[in-house]
């Protein structure tokens, strides 16, 4: 299966949205239903500052041997975005709180918050995991930031034991905060971070 990245513009993740949604639904078992509930926050995520989206398709055999990919039409195969963090936002909020809880001093917040990607999403659809195709995400996701940092937040799992970790791990992400807590989720989560660029 040939498989291409492109970039999505905040339209073509407004008409692709529910094939997003679906992967991610996918990807972290989540119950169905749980589209519904993302769709309008992944919507307004498209209007933050910075926010970039990137997808990876199926291209089909028809576009060989020089592949053009509809973004509006190609089989989608993951989704990533991200966005510049910034005070307003609820996810920063709670990042200061547990760094804060954690003893961290103002210098420390201060150079981890002040110039940070976050990446709020990577998924790819079970059927294609495992083939590098997220490694690929990230990196075209990331390669042309300007920030100092990259952050994420992805649920605690014993042992680090799945792809997740295993990707993060392997691009040199390490722990910001573990086994936090945000308001209202009973899961534990680690916010793992590194510096720009990768
Ligand atoms: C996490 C996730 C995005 C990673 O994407 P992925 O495409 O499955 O994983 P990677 O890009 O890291 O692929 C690496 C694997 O592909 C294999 N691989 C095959 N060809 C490869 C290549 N050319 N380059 C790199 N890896 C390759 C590696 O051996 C590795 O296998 P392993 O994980 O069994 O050791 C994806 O697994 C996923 O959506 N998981 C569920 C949802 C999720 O956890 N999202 C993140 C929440 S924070």
């Amino acid at each position: 299966m040939a498989t291409h990245l492109i970039d999505l513009s905040p339209g073509d993740m407004q008409r692709r949205l529910g094939d997003a949604l679906a992967i991610y639904v996918d990807a972290m078992r989540y119950p169905r239903g749980t589209e519904a509930q993302r769709a309008s926050m992944w919507l307004e995520h498209t209007r933050r500052q910075g926010w970039k989206a990137v997808a990876v398709v199926e291209a089909g055999l028809e576009s060989l041997p020089s592949p053009s990919v509809d973004p509006a039409t190609a089989p989608m195969l993951g989704v990533a975005y991200g966005y510049c963090g910034a005070p307003d936002q609820w996810w920063q909020q709670q990042v200061i709180a547990g760094l804060r809880r954690n003893g961290a001093d103002s210098g420390r917040i201060s150079e981890l918050m002040t110039s940070y990607f976050e990446l709020t999403e990577i998924h790819i659809a079970p059927h294609a995991q495992g083939r590098g195709l997220g490694e690929a995400l990230i990196r075209r996701l990331l390669d042309d930031r300007r920030e100092q940092h990259v952050l994420l937040s992805t649920p605690e799992i014993s042992g680090e034991a799945n792809r997740a970790w295993r990707l993060y791990r392997r691009l040199g992400f390490t722990d910001v905060i573990r086994g936090y807590h945000f308001a209202g989720d009973p899961r534990a989560f680690a916010i793992l971070g590194r510096a720009l660029p990768l």
